[in-house]
């Protein structure tokens, strides 16, 4: 049986995949190659070019051993049996679907590299998420190779969390995987669950269809999401109520079938997959003629929006509906927290809108600030970046929580509230703090989906 296996793609899932996959199964030789030479530099280096809790040990114990990270494409190709694509599948912004549908460029560039070098039968997997049936059109191209080869296509879509992700990994909740059914399409999918069966119990393997698989990711997202969107359009009616968020969410949540996880109220969610996600599933049904399901899933992401402006307008109207020429501290610039990714990052949206309001932003964030700089470097306005959450506060007329950093809570709120001018507010998109602590020091609080502390 083959044992080596290439990954084309050392992005934020193709590192700590591989990684995982190389720690975990030692008779096998991973390769991670990537057209971008600076990534692959920084994944042999000392510094990895994503932040992520645990994956250094995990790179560290494996590089060098059964893992490699390389810019050699072709020679992977050849090298490898099983090939996993993780390229990105960003939505396409040009021509038909713009706006909704991903663009898989990337994806067949690949497939292309594949048969213009392949000397042998492969097995490809999509580790990418991807369209469902694009299976279909993968294999056509691949099988138009004039060698002979076969191709089998498998479908093994990746769900981890940025900032667990070494932990979902190593402890996933299920491995998928699709292929195609037939008899060569049956093997393939045994020889990539033999990998996963170097950790993963095999109660955990799920095994299915190909485009069961695909369709599975895209709309595990989707569901994840819609729950993010339901909860934070009932926070805006707990604002009107005085009903409490936590309270509902928490009372909800105890409901075995709800369950207790994913009701957290937020600004909105962020990350490079959830929106992309649900606008591809958007394009798809819309393409199959079933334009009610697509309007159902495009008001998860119309929600979304909603709940990013409703968060500035309250900032505006709380802060005596201006903010011109007012210093606000952002605290938090990354999606979430425990990552330094700011891809669609709401903190982007929020900060755009209130320099849009000519507010004078100080950012502060632990592993986000040179993603933050490149996400606003075409905005007008004045904006400072702070290693340190004191000097982003000073001077400044109210802090915006923007991400849900831990540490965020351990900063001296009294000392910060002395360095602000008054009245002070703090705007808390995630539901962070102590809100009766801080309006006892004196701040006006505007938690989400909660009763405001002001002193006004
Ligand atoms: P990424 O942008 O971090 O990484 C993709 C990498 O592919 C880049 O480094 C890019 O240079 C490389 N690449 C593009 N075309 C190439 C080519 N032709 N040859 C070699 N390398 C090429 O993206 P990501 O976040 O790792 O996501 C990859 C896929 O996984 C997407 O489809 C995404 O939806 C999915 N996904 C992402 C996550 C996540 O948490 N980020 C989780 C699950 C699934
Ligand atoms: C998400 C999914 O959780 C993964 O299963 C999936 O593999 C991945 O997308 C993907 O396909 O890319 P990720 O985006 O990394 O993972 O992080 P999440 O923990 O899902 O958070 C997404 C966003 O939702 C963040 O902005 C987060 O702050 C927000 N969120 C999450 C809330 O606002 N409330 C919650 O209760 C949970």
């Amino acid at each position: 049986m083959d044992k080596t296996i290439l990954c084309i793609g050392a992005g934020y899932v193709g590192g700590p995949t591989m990684a995982v996959i190389a720690d975990n199964c030692p008779d096998y030789k991973v390769i991670v190659v990537d057209v971008n030479a600076k990534r692959i530099a920084a994944w042999q280096s000392e510094t990895l070019p994503i932040y992520e809790p645990g994956l250094e040990e995990v790179v560290k114990r494996a590089r060098g051993r059964n893992l490699f990270f390389s810019t050699d494409i072709v020679a992977g190709i050849k090298e490898a049996g099983i090939i996993f694509v993780s390229v990105n599948t960003p939505t396409k912004t040009f021509g038909d679907g713009a706006g909704k549908a991903a663009d898989l460029q990337y994806w067949e560039k690949t497939a292309r590299d594949i048969i213009e070098h392949a000397e042998n039968d492969k097995i490809v997997v999509e580790k990418s998420t991807l369209p469902v049936r694009t299976a279909e059109a993968m294999h056509r191209i691949l099988q138009s190779n004039t060698k002979g080869l076969n191709f089998d296509i498998i479908s093994n879509p990746e769900f981890m969390a940025e900032g667990t992700a070494i932990d979902d990994l190593q402890n996933p909740g299920r491995v998928l995987i699709g292929a195609m059914e037939n008899a060569s399409g049956r093997k393939a999918l045994q020889t990539v669950a033999d990998i996963y069966r170097c950790w993963v119990p095999e109660e955990k393997i799920k095994l299915t269809n190909v485009w069961s698989s695909e369709l599975t990711k895209l709309v595990s997202n989707a569901m994840l999401a819609q729950r993010i969107s339901s909860v934070n359009s009932i926070s805006a009616l707990c604002e009107k109520t005085d009903a409490n968020i936590l309270e509902v969410s928490d009372a909800m949540g105890m409901d075995p079938r709800i369950g207790s996880k994913f009701l957290r109220a937020s600004i909105g969610f962020g990350g490079s997959c959830f929106r992309k996600d649900i606008l591809n599933l958007v394009y798809l049904c819309e393409f199959h003629g079933l334009p009610e399901v697509a309007a159902y899933w495009e008001q998860v992401v119309m929600m979304n929006d909603y709940q990013e402006k409703r968060f500035v307008k309250n900032i505006i109207s709380h802060m005596f509906n201006t903010v011109a020429g007012k210093k606000i501290a952002i605290f938090g610039f990354a999606f979430k927290a425990d990552t330094g990714d700011t891809r669609e990052s709401p903190a982007i949206y929020v900060s755009k809108l209130l320099l849009e309001e000519q507010a004078v932003l100080a950012i502060h964030d632990p592993q986000a600030l040179e993603y933050a700089k490149l996400d606003l470097a075409d905005c007008d306005g004045k904006i400072s970046y702070e290693t340190d959450p004191y000097k982003a506060a000073e001077g400044a007329h109210a802090i915006a929580v923007l991400t849900e950093w831990k540490k965020f809570r351990d900063f001296d709120y009294e000392k910060l509230y002395a360095l602000m001018e008054k009245p002070a507010f703090i705007f808390d998109g995630r539901n962070l703090l102590d809100h009766q602590k801080l309006f006892k020091i004196g701040f006006n609080v505007y938690p989400l989906g909660q009763k405001a502390l002001s002193h006004l």
